[in-house]
């Protein structure tokens, strides 16, 4: 009876180390997917959402800072993905 119990707890926390390896590795596969992505082509993707693509030429590097800021929010980007758009539209402007 006391080793069935323990095999118990030990199969428990197996399964917990699995899930928390798929949940770490599953993470991974996210980012690496972010970082596969260009700031053009995240720019491309997000920004035609609500309104027409803003071309980079728009605006100035600071100004771009604010915008890039204002909408990270609206499009819900994370700041990986806001910092890509932003470092695009100030090269390409
Ligand atoms: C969820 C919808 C949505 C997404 C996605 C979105 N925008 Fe916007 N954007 C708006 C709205 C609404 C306005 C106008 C009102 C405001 O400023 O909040 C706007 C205004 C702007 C303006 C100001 C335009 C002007 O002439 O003053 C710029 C620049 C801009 N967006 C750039 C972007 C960029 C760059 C992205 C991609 C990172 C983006 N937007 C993604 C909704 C969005």
């Amino acid at each position: 009876m006391k080793n069935k119990r323990k095999s118990l707890i030990y199969s428990g926390l197996g399964t917990l180390i699995l899930f928390a390896l798929i949940f770490l590795l599953s993470n991974c596969n996210v980012s690496n997917e972010i970082k596969a992505k260009s700031g053009a082509q995240l720019w491309g993707e997000n920004c035609l959402r609500c309104h027409n693509n803003p071309s980079p030429e728009t605006f100035s590097d600071v100004e771009w800072d604010v915008a890039v800021m204002h909408m990270r929010i609206r499009a819900n980007l994370t700041d990986e993905e806001a910092k890509k758009i932003a470092k695009f539209l100030k090269t390409a402007n």
